[in-house]
């Protein structure tokens, strides 16, 4: 029989370890490259509506499904439908896609890790060639450090949700915050650093079309760890007197003040770099601009602060980014180690075990999708295009997937849990919230418009990336 459930121990924790979850990869790079190609401070407004208008009330969704069924996702929609075989689906949907998306950014953790030791040991130079990349993540150092990524997560799930999940959130968190603003702050010292802050603030609404809005909407949804099943679960361990619309809200401004406090980083430091740069050639990919583009800007800053300053430069950075995937890790890999405890009554120690062989396997097909396994690099052909296994499994899961979990979760809880019940949950832990615009906001949008955005989003992805169609 599985222990009672644990709960976090304050909201601060609550709110650290979501927070945690949610600042990720996506804030540190992906946000301040988008917003700066997408019209600065224009992009900067949209992303800010999204993040208030249309994801937040789809946390405070998935929060309240948790914590009302005290369950992992499949339990959540099995418990709440009352054993609805339609509604199933979507509590499945939210334990396949955090698994697997899990599996691919377990690989990119495990590539910022070996970077990160490699500024360690002084090698930025070898770093910055670019041709560095193709070689490490071909490289047997990949197994190892995957091996060391998966001992750091699973050690601290085994220890639990206050004393691993939570106390890491509270050391690791306050750790990426000082690191951050310390790197802010000496770049923002350097020599043109102030034409990256314009380039990235500057508020050009040219730019703002369809394509642009779509991608904002997509990136704010990620980045708040929704439709992953995540908020369900950690919804499950917050306690009924806590409150779910204020922590929500602490959770969507620090993931948001996050990003953008990593652009006043990525902005500057390429400018310092290259002053004439124009944008518009910047990488879309993360992984592009974090292991070819960003070791390059590092390895420059030589001149001002020589190699030694330069590498530890890179390396604080490193472990920054490290940092927050890991901790956005820890969050994801909770969701099937909670379903295995809540639905089939495992002890959590072999329920982490269980999770972590199969993630293991699954992470070496990955790894080994970049030329060592032919089989599993040219594993498929979409849309014309040859696509290794890894493409796959992040085009499915992370970018097609993600919108169609949200919006069955809309859908859920206003027309199957309904309105009142899911409104009664938001309220214990906040009895001031009845009768606000904000609960009126919340309850009307949830069961209108914004189901239909995700709808949107997700045929225009699915026509995109696999038919090579965009409506937009
Ligand atoms: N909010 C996370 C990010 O921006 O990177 C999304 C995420 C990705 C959470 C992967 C958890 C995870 F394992």
């Amino acid at each position: 029989m599985a222990a009672a459930r644990e709960h976090f121990g304050s909201r601060l924790g609550f709110i650290l370890a979501a927070a945690g979850s949610a600042v990720g990869i996506g804030n540190l790079v992906a946000f301040p490259v988008a917003a700066t190609k997408s019209g600065g401070g224009a992009f900067l407004l949209v992303y800010a509506l999204f993040v208030f208008f249309i994801c937040l009330p789809v946390m405070m969704a998935e929060l309240a499904l948790g914590r009302k069924s005290d369950k992992d996702p499949v339990g959540a929609y099995r418990q709440v439908s009352g054993g609805s075989r339609f509604w199933s689906l979507p509590g499945w949907l939210a334990l396949v896609t955090p698994f697997m998306i899990a599996v691919f950014y377990l690989v990119v953790t495990v590539w910022i890790l070996g970077y990160l030791v490699e500024a360690l040991r002084g090698n930025l130079d070898q770093l910055a060639t670019g041709a560095y990349f193709g070689q490490f993540i071909n490289s047997p150092m990949v197994f190892v450090y995957l091996i060391v990524v998966m001992l750091g997560i699973n050690g601290i799930l085994t220890l639990g949700v206050k004393d691993g999940i939570e106390r890491a959130a509270k050391t690791l968190m306050p750790m990426l915050f000082v690191m951050l603003l310390a790197l802010v702050i000496f770049v923002l010292t350097r020599e043109n650093a102030m034409l990256g802050v314009k380039y990235y603030l500057i508020p050009d609404f040219s730019k703002i079309n369809p394509e642009v809005i779509s991608k904002a909407m997509a990136q704010a949804f990620f980045s708040l760890s929704l439709g992953m099943g995540i908020m369900i679960t950690y919804g499950s361990y917050m306690k009924k007197q806590d409150s779910i619309p204020s922590s929500s809200r602490a959770v969507a401004i620090t993931d948001t003040l996050v990003a953008f406090t990593a652009g006043l980083l990525i902005l500057p430091s390429i400018f310092h770099f290259n002053p004439q740069i124009n944008p518009a050639e910047l990488s879309d990919s993360s992984a592009g601009m974090i292991f070819l583009f960003l070791p390059k800007i590092f390895y420059a800053l030589q001149s001002s602060i020589g190699y030694f300053g330069a590498s530890a430069f890179a390396a604080v950075f490193f472990f920054l980014v490290l940092v927050a995937a890991l901790t956005s890790l820890v969050s994801i890999i909770e969701v099937p180690v909670a379903t295995l405890r809540d639905e089939r009554n495992m002890d959590r120690k072999k329920a982490i075990y269980t999770i972590a062989a199969v993630q293991l396997v699954l992470a070496i097909c990955c790894a080994v999708s970049f030329g060592l396994v032919q089989w599993f690099t040219e594993f498929a052909t979409i849309a014309g295009e040859n696509k290794s296994f890894f493409d796959l499994v992040e085009m499915i899961f992370y970018d097609t997937i993600l919108p169609l979990n949200g919006l069955l979760v809309c859908l859920f809880v206003i027309y199957k849990w309904k309105r009142a019940n899911f409104d009664r949950e938001l309220q214990e832990g906040d009895s001031g919230f009845a009768g606000t615009f904000s609960q009126k906001y919340v309850n009307f949008s949830l069961g209108t418009f914004i189901p239909l955005i995700l709808l949107l989003i997700f045929i225009n992805t699915l026509a995109l990336k696999f038919f090579g169609h965009s409506f937009i």
